[in-house]
C-alpha cells in the first residue's frame, strides 16, 4: 500500500511508520514541525514539510505519490493549551481536519484512519469505558476530536468515506529506535523517568480519590501495539471491506487500569531507582478512572495488546531515554 501519515515525525506517528516501512509499504509522511521529534526515525519514508490543514497541497500530495489510504496522526493534543486557545484548536484539528477530508475527496482517496482519544468521553459513568458511552468532553481538545470523528463520520455516509476512528487510552512505551518527545511533556511515564534522570520532580496530582490507594487509575498501551492496530485498521479500510462501510470506531488500551502510584512503583521497579516527586492537590478535569473496553478492537481487528505490561512500556521508554541521556 501507498500510505500518507500526517504527524509521522511526531511520537505516535514515527512508531507507526516504522513498523509500515518494516512491513513493506510505501510511506510518505507530512509534518508542518508544531510538535515534532526532531530524532525521529522514519525509517526512508519521505518526509515532507507542510499542513494536513492545506486542502490544495494534500490534494496534490496525495495525488502526485499515487496514495492509497491516509493515517492522519497529526494533532494539537495539549489539554491545557486547548482551554487557553480554543481558536487554535478548532483551527487545527476541526478546520484543518475538513480540509484534510477535502484534499481526499479532490484526490480521490477514500481510506482514512483517524487518531482519536478517551478523552471523547469526558468523565465517563461506568468503567471500562465501552464505544458507545456518551461522548461528553469536557476540555477543549476532546471536542476537536470528536467534532472531527462526527465529520467523518458523515463523509462516509456522504461520500463512500471507508473511515476507522480509533480512541486511544495513554500511549506509552518505545520502540527500539523512536519514543515519546513532547515539549511540554505531560504524561507519567516519561516524567517520572525525566524525574528519575535528574528533571524536575515528578508531580502527583491528588491522592483522595475514590480508588483503592486514592490515586486515578489509567490504562497505558504500547505504541507498538497502537502501531500494529493502525495496520489492521488500515486494512480495514480496503475496498469492500464491510467493516468500514460505516466508520469504524474502536477504543484501544490494554484493557487493565493502573493507578498513579502502581505506575511510580513499576518505574522504581524497572530502573531500581526513586522517583522523585511532590505531591499536591487534585488537577481539575481528571476523572478517577478511565479503562478501556477493548473487546470491538479484538473482534473487529483481530487485535491483541502483546506488549502492553508497564514493565514492558516502562522498560523500552527507559532503554531509549538512557541512550538519549548517555
Ligand atoms: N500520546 C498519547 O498518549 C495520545 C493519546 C490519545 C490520543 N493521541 C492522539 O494521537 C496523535 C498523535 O499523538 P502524539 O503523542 O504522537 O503527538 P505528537 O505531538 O508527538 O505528534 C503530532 C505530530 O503532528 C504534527 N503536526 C501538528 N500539527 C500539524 C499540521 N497542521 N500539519 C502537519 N503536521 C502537524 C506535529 O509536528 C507532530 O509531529 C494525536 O492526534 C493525539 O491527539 C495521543
Amino acid at each position: 500500500m501507498r500510505i500518507l501519515v500526517t504527524g509521522g515525525a511526531g511520537y505516535v506517528g514515527s512508531v507507526s511508520v516504522e513498523l509500515l516501512v518494516d512491513a513493506g509499504h510505501k510511506v510518505v509522511v507530512l509534518d508542518s514541525g508544531a510538535s515534532d521529534n526532531p530524532a525521529a526515525d522514519l525509517g526512508g519514508a519521505e518526509l515532507v514539510r507542510g499542513s494536513y490543514g492545506d486542502r490544495a497541497a494534500v490534494a496534490q500530495l496525495l495525488a502526485a505519490n499515487r496514495i492509497d489510504a491516509v493515517l492522519h496522526c497529526a494533532a494539537r493534543s495539549l489539554v491545557g493549551e486547548s482551554m487557553q486557545q480554543p481558536a487554535l484548536y478548532f483551527q487545527e484539528n476541526v478546520a484543518g481536519g475538513i480540509a484534510l477530508l477535502d484534499g481526499m475527496r479532490d484526490a480521490g482517496v477514500n481510506r482514512l484512519v483517524i487518531s482519536s482519544t478517551a478523552s471523547v468521553y469526558g468523565m465517563p459513568e461506568a468503567s471500562p469505558v465501552r464505544e458507545d458511552a456518551p461522548l461528553r468532553p469536557i476540555n477543549v481538545y476532546g471536542e476537536t476530536k470528536r467534532t472531527l470523528e462526527a465529520a467523518a463520520g458523515w463523509y462516509s455516509r456522504a461520500y463512500g468515506l471507508r473511515a476507522a476512528a480509533l480512541r486511544y487510552f495513554n500511549v506509552a512505551g518505545a520502540s527500539a529506535r523512536n519514543g515519546e518527545v513532547h515539549d511540554p511533556e505531560t504524561h507519567l511515564i516519561p516524567n517520572a523517568l525525566k524525574a528519575v534522570l535528574g528533571g524536575a520532580p515528578l508531580n502527583v496530582w491528588g491522592d483522595d480519590y475514590p480508588t483503592p490507594d486514592g490515586t486515578p487509575i489509567r490504562d497505558y498501551l504500547h505504541v507498538l501495539d497502537l502501531a500494529d492496530a493502525h495496520r489492521l485498521a488500515l486494512d480495514a479500510t480496503a475496498p469492500g471491506d464491510a467493516r468500514t462501510d460505516a466508520m469504524l470506531i474502536c477504543n484501544l488500551g490494554s484493557g487493565r487500569g493502573f493507578s498513579v502510584r502502581e505506575v511510580i512503583a513499576a518505574v522504581e521497579r524497572v530502573v531500581d531507582r526513586p522517583v522523585p516527586r511532590v505531591e499536591g492537590p487534585r488537577r481539575a478535569g481528571d476523572p478517577p478512572e478511565l479503562v478501556a473496553a477493548i473487546d470491538r478492537a479484538r473482534e473487529v481487528l483481530g487485535w491483541t495488546p502483546e506488549r502492553s505490561t508497564l514493565e514492558e512500556m516502562i522498560g523500552s521508554a527507559w532503554a531509549l531515554a538512557s541512550r538519549r541521556a548517555a
